[in-house]
This record gives C-alpha cells, sequence and structure tokens, in this order.
C-alpha cells in the first residue's frame, strides 16, 4: 500500500504520518508540502530516518509536477490535508484560499483519475455547517446544510461539495471527514493553544478575541488521526463522516486552565479586537461513524491537555 499525504508537515498530516507509520510498518507513504507555514518546517526532521516515507517539497496547484510525481510514484490512496487553514488570513486574502483549497483539491483529483488511484479521503471540518448561538443545544449531523461564515470555510465546503461531485460525475472513490477544532504536539504557534503555553512559559501576554466566550469543540489529534485510519480502511465510498470531540469549551477557559497547569498569573490574558464575523459556536455530533465504523474517543479534555502542555515544555525548555 502507498498512501500520498498532502499538507504532511503541518499539524495534523505530522501526526497523521507519524501514527501511521508505526501501526502499518509495511505501507509506504510519500509526503507533500510547499512549507507555506513557517512552522511546518520545524517538522521535517521528526521523519529523519523512517525507511518508508519520502517527502518532496511540492505545491498541490502546480499540476505539472503534480502529475508527474503521481506518475512516477503509483499511489493506492491519497489523503489531502493540505490547506490553508488561517482564517483570519482567510479575510485579508481569500483567493490563495480558493487556490489551494478548491483548485488544489481538483489537481488532486484530477491526477487521482488519470493515474487510477483507488481511494481519495478529504480532510474537512465542522465549520463548512457555519455557527451557532453559545447557547443552541443544537448539533449538525452529516445532513445539515453547509452555511460557512468566511473565506476559508466557504472554500473547504466548495471543496467538499467538489469532492461529492467527483464520487458521482467520475466515479471517484471519495470519502471526506469533517473534524472539530484539534489540539496536541506538532501545532503552530498561531493556534490558541501552543501560543497560550508558549507565551505562558516566556511569562508574555496571551492574546483572546473579543470577550473570550467563543465555543469551540476541542479534541486531541490522535482522536481523529484514529478516526481518518478507520474511514480509509473501513468507511464507504461517497459518505461524509462528522468526527467531534464532544467536549465544547470556550477560549477563556481554555486558556485559564493552561495558565493553572502552568503555575502562572491569569494577569497575562489580554484581550484583543475581535475579528469580522467571528464564529460563535460550532457544533456537530458524530453518531455515524460512532455506529458504523466504531470510532470511540480516547482522550479526555484533561488527559490531552496535559500531554500536549508537556509535549511543548519539553520543546521549548
Ligand atoms: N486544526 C484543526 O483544528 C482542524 C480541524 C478540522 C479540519 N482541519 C483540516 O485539517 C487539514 C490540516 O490542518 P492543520 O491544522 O494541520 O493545518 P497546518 O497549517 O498545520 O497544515 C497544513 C499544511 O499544508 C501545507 N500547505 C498549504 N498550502 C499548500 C499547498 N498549496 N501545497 C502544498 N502544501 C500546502 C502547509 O505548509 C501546512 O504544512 C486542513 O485541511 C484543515 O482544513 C483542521
Amino acid at each position: 500500500m502507498k498512501i500520498l499525504v498532502t499538507g504532511a508537515m503541518g499539524f495534523i498530516g505530522t501526526n497523521f504520518l507519524k501514527y501511521m507509520q508505526a501501526k502499518y510498518p509495511d505501507y509506504e507513504f510519500v509526503g507533500i508540502d510547499n512549507l507555506s507555514v513557517e512552522d511546518s518546517k520545524n517538522n521535517l526532521n521528526c521523519f529523519n530516518g523512517y525507511k518508508n516515507y519520502k517527502f518532496v517539497k511540492e505545491d498541490i496547484t502546480n499540476e505539472k509536477n503534480i502529475n508527474k510525481i503521481f506518475k512516477k510514484e503509483k499511489f493506492d490512496m491519497v489523503v489531502n490535508f493540505a490547506a490553508e487553514v488561517a482564517v483570519d488570513y482567510s479575510i485579508e486574502n481569500p483567493n490563495i484560499f480558493l487556490k489551494t483549497n478548491i483548485i488544489g483539491t481538483a489537481i488532486l483529483m484530477n491526477a487521482c483519475l488519470k493515474y487510477n488511484v483507488k481511494r481519495f479521503h478529504q480532510i474537512s471540518t465542522d465549520e463548512v455547517y457555519g455557527d451557532l448561538p453559545v447557547d443552541s443545544t443544537l448539533k449538525f449531523d452529516e445532513n445539515a446544510i453547509l452555511k460557512p461564515s468566511n473565506p476559508y470555510s466557504a472554500s473547504k465546503a466548495g471543496a467538499d461539495l467538489l469532492v461529492l461531485s467527483y464520487c458521482r460525475t467520475y466515479g471517484l472513490n471519495a470519502t471526506i471527514s469533517r473534524c472539530t477544532n484539534n489540539y496536541g504536539p506538532h501545532q503552530s504557534y498561531r493556534a490558541l493553544i501552543p501560543l497560550t503555553i508558549k507565551n505562558c512559559m516566556q511569562n508574555k501576554t496571551i492574546p483572546i478575541f473579543g470577550d473570550g466566550k467563543y465555543v469551540r469543540d476541542w479534541i486531541y489529534v490522535l482522536d481523529h488521526i484514529k478516526a481518518i485510519d478507520l474511514i480509509l480502511h473501513q468507511g464507504s465510498i461517497g459518505q461524509i463522516y462528522n468526527v467531534s470531540g464532544n467536549c465544547k469549551k470556550n477560549n477563556l477557559y481554555v486558556v485559564n486552565k493552561i495558565i493553572r497547569q502552568m503555575d502562572k498569573d491569569k494577569g497575562l490574558i489580554s484581550f484583543v479586537k475581535d475579528r469580522p464575523g467571528h464564529d460563535a459556536m460550532y457544533s456537530i455530533n458524530s453518531r455515524k461513524i460512532e455506529k458504523e465504523l466504531k470510532w470511540k474517543r480516547e482522550y479526555s479534555f484533561e488527559d490531552g491537555i496535559a500531554e500536549t502542555i508537556k509535549w511543548y515544555v519539553d520543546k521549548l525548555e
């Protein structure tokens, strides 16, 4: 089995490759990343000495080079993590999100069809469903309408629709997973949890948008990765699977928890100007993957956050 992993040196791609290489020593992996995210370069040397892994620095929107790689490597599966993901940057510069997240996905799927790749999996997000008020008890399932609020989530929703259209029109064997907010090792310092840990260590101000009351559903990255592994091996073609952490917490709670655990002072928190159109809360259920593929979360927020703090502290000390 030979698997192409795009966005391989990003947060979730790196964790996915580490997990899959340990679990499937007979598989071969090729990672592609354009290393546009500065922190992704730090993940490159995690794979020194791995025999069944090859890294190619490439952009998924470079159709000519992507086709060359597909022709040479003859992949069995493609897992597409590559994306522009920073919502604030998408508000300033939406075009690059359309290019990577939609055109890039189309280029990969076209190559799958051309070079007979048996399986394509698209990594998507709960953000495609749009937000709900923080006191809502609603949870979207896979049939809910898509109502993205910013160029990032709109580009991810667009890619999802394109994947479904390739299944129907061209018979591409594809699946989609839509997961909630991941946290864990190898995440960029642009994200709330790594930034909070780093700033606690350095006694620097911790910025929080607005009043800190925005709610996200947090999942430890390994629980997400185990869901992807199940979908790749047992998922049904043409299906979408929601993956929820079932752990809704507001940003202020998350930051305070890290501050307490690291024995720091709440005075480090600084409330900063909100982003336009900020989503209040995302909310999905993952009954389908739990029932059909017997997926279960293994990490509590307490255990996941403790592991995450330990990983960053060891790395930064
Ligand atoms: N982090 C989360 O909470 C979360 C939740 C749900 C879904 N997702 C999805 O998971 C995927 C990975 O997200 P992440 O958090 O690991 O982000 P990340 O930014 O850490 O990783 C994305 C990687 O893709 C690379 N990349 C960007 N544009 C590229 C291009 N044109 N060609 C090749 N590589 C390119 C970047 O350099 C980066 O290494 C994304 O598709 C994202 O939408 C993330």
